[in-house]
């Protein structure tokens, strides 16, 4: 195998790239800032902290959106910059593995190869991978000779359910409920309790600490302007309401697991039975996630060890052990 082979997992909020040349994974905003609408400002995670700051001449934005591409050009300019910086600046003929969702059309899913074919990386292999197989993987599943797993993404903005069996994907359905849904909720009921306008990352960080807060059974203290007077102001809230507004976002996710597990051949859901629900993707952090898709359904839920990085720890794996390198495939020339 290559030295230069990579494994990319482009995720809604953060990309995730592994590099064969040092063995390690890159983890950063997947979020562009474009000044006066054509000069690159800033990208990753310094754009991230610029986010929901910045003057009006400075637009920051993610070019992804549920799981797909949806500003090519940026993120052709993203992609640039990261490998450029993963090569330092010497950038040589790679062999690329794209991680994709499965539940997404033959164009969207074409577009990750052509994002890679038309930037300024010299690609000689674009192979593609099944997320829920390099996230199989990555959570050390042998996905080859496993028989029935029921794998759950919670992402940024969607959710991935998919049932994988010896190799392949048997169901994969994507939901439009994910991290930034719990942050929203947060948001409203901030607003509707405490008359108060916070913004999305103040909302992400009650949620993180949310775990952290309970366990030492005090109130979650948050900034941001009164909607009465418009002054900023502190504010503390109780986790309670907090956690009663989540737990219709969590039932989302699990009356979406029922229908996939309804759908599932009968041979395949007494595995699942036996193996339990594979829990990953950086959204399942949050607290009490995990607990209510265990009660909702009844199954055992495992939890993924490094939640953000499975998918690029699997693509790691389809790269360097030759066992797995058929589960990646080339999408060349369909699709057109
Ligand atoms: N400790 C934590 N507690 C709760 N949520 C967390 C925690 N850490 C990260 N998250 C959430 O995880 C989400 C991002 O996860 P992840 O990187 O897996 O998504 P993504 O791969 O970018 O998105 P997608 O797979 O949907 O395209 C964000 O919504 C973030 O707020
Ligand atoms: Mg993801």
């Amino acid at each position: 195998m290559n030295t230069h082979s990579f494994g990319i997992d482009l995720g809604t909020s953060n990309i995730k790239i592994y590099s064969r040349l040092d063995d390690s994974i890159m983890l950063e905003k997947n979020m562009i800032a474009i000044m006066n609408k054509k000069r690159l400002f800033a990208y990753g995670d310094s754009a991230f902290e610029m986010y929901e700051k910045a003057p009006g001449n400075i637009s920051i934005s993610y070019p992804l959106c549920n799981g797909v591409i949806a500003d090519i050009q940026n993120m052709e300019i993203l992609i640039n910059h990261f490998m450029n910086g993963i090569m330092k600046n010497n950038v040589k003929p790679g062999d690329f593995f794209m991680a994709v969702p499965t539940d997404i059309t033959e164009v969207e899913k074409r577009a990750f190869y052509d994002l890679i074919k038309d930037s300024e990386v010299k690609a000689r292999r674009i192979m593609v991978v099944e997320k829920a197989l390099a996230n199989g993987l990555g959570m050390d599943i042998d996905v080859k000779n496993s028989q029935g797993v029921l794998i759950v993404d919670v992402g940024y903005n969607t959710t991935d359910i998919s049932i994988i069996s010896l190799g392949g994907i048997v169901i994969s359905r994507m939901i439009k409920c994910g991290g930034l849904s719990f942050d929203e909720t947060i948001k409203n009921v901030i607003r509707n309790e405490l008359c108060l306008y916070i913004g999305g990352k103040t909302a992400e960080n009650v949620k993180m600490q949310l775990r952290e807060i309970e366990t030492q059974g005090i109130n979650a203290v948050v900034y941001g302007r009164d909607i009465v007077t418009g002054l900023p102001v502190e504010r503390t809230i109780p986790t309670k309401s907090i956690d009663h507004a989540l737990a219709d976002n969590f039932n989302v996710i699990v009356d979406n697991i029922k229908i996939v597990l309804e759908r599932t051949p009968p041979e395949l859901s007494a595995d699942i039975y036996r193996n339990g629900i594979y829990l990953t993707g950086g959204g399942s952090l949050v607290h009490h996630l995990a607990e209510t898709i265990e009660v909702g359904t009844g199954l055992k839920v495992n939890r993924a060890e490094e939640p953000l990085l499975s998918v690029a720890m699997g693509l790691s794996k389809v790269i360097n052990n030759d066992k797995y390198a058929s589960i990646a495939y080339s999408i060349e020339g369909m699709g057109r």
